[in-house]
């Protein structure tokens, strides 16, 4: 039996999202909280003949809706406009994933918590520090959703090597075989996503595409921004990167094997977290590694994708860990006050 919350169930992101959380047999009960909306949301799916209990709570109800949830998602907040970073989002999201937070810390401290809302990189360590001030920090947790980046760069890493056989045409490839040679690691905005091929050659294979490939994981957010026109960001591929994400932890839950799944982490609080950060060369507390679940929360992370990097990869990880800093503490500082 498990139940799992949605806060900001109303949303581009959060209606699609809880539509597969709906359909997966892993689920039984579904509770949808929105400060709108949420009533409506919930008992349109509940129509849906598959096993899960689906609620919705108005704005003064998150008590009810938090409380005895195994897993929150959280895709609560203001989305992108054409011309905007992430972190323009801080002044409001900011607030709103705090006030979230606490209602987590007071209603289902146990809780594993999926962090979508946006700037990741800062919101992530304002949910920590939250949770570290009300005495209900459990390391491993909070988790930055980052699977968008990773699926991304599955879908752009295709696209390149399909169109380099020339003669061919896309459909004689099975795409799917190469997606499994490509993750991502770093943050969640621009020059701080890292993607890192699996196979090395493949950047030579990629030859002077390698360097579009990568912009495009790092700016992919930026098409979807600008071809909306101003209604918002990437919402359908969002909720389907939440929803791989949600599912592996539903799994862990189950006991299920899962293979290790890129999220964004605090790094101190998990087994060979200070490992991964001396391979940084850096006391960065957050970055997104693939990560080992254990009853759906992180129990270590892969630090050994570190020691493969190629120098270019290498380069972009230096890069990384310098602007995360600032995000990172920005987060904090929100928190503990001085912001
Ligand atoms: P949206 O505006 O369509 O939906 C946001 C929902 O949050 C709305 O229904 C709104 O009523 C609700 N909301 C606002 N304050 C709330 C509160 N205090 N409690 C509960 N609900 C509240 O936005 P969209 O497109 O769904 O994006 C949501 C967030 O996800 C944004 O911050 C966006 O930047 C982020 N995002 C993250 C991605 C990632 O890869 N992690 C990718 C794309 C978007």
């Amino acid at each position: 039996m498990v139940k799992v919350a949605v806060v900001g169930a109303s949303g581009g992101i959060g209606q699609p999202l809880s539509l597969l959380l709906k359909l997966n047999p892993l689920v039984s009960e579904l509770a949808l909280y929105d400060v709108r909306l949420a009533q409506g949301v919930a008992k349109d799916l509940s129509h849906i003949s598959t096993n899960a209990v689906c609620k919705g709570f108005d704005k003064d109800q998150i008590a009810e809706a938090l409380r005895g949830a195994h897993v929150v998602l959280i895709p609560a907040g203001v989305p992108r406009k054409p011309g905007m970073t992430r972190d323009d989002l801080f002044k409001i999201n900011a607030g709103i994933v705090k006030g979230i937070v606490t209602a987590i810390g007071q209603h289902c401290p146990d809780a594993r918590i999926l962090i979508i809302s946006n700037p990741v990189n800062s919101t992530v360590p304002i949910a920590v520090e939250t949770l570290k001030a009300m005495g209900k920090f459990y390391p491993g947790n909070v988790m930055g959703v980052t699977t968008l980046d990773v699926v991304r760069a599955e879908t752009f890493l295709a696209d390149y090597l399909i169109a380099q056989k020339k003669n061919s045409l896309s459909k004689q490839f099975d795409k799917t075989k190469m997606y499994k040679d490509v993750t991502v690691i770093g943050g969640h905005s621009g020059n701080t996503i890292v993607p890192v091929l699996k196979k090395k050659p493949l950047i030579s294979t990629l030859a002077s595409s390698y360097d579009e490939f990568v912009q495009r994981v790092q700016f992919g957010g930026d098409e979807v921004v600008k071809a909306k026109d101003g209604a918002g960001s990437a919402t359908l591929s969002m909720a389907l990167a939440g929803y791989r994400f949600a599912e592996q932890v539903l799994k862990s839950i189950h006991r299920e094997n899962t293979p290790p799944i890129p999220t964004y982490v605090y790094l101190p609080g998990i087994a060979n977290g200070v490992k991964a950060q001396a391979k940084l060369s850096s006391s960065l507390e957050y970055f997104s590694l693939p990560a080992n679940l254990l009853d759906g929360r992180v129990t270590s992370v892969d630090d050994t994708i570190l020691d493969s990097l190629s120098p270019q990869e290498r380069k972009l990880v230096e890069r990384a860990v310098k602007e995360l800093g600032s995000n990172i503490d920005k987060g904090k500082k929100f928190v503990n006050g001085n912001a």
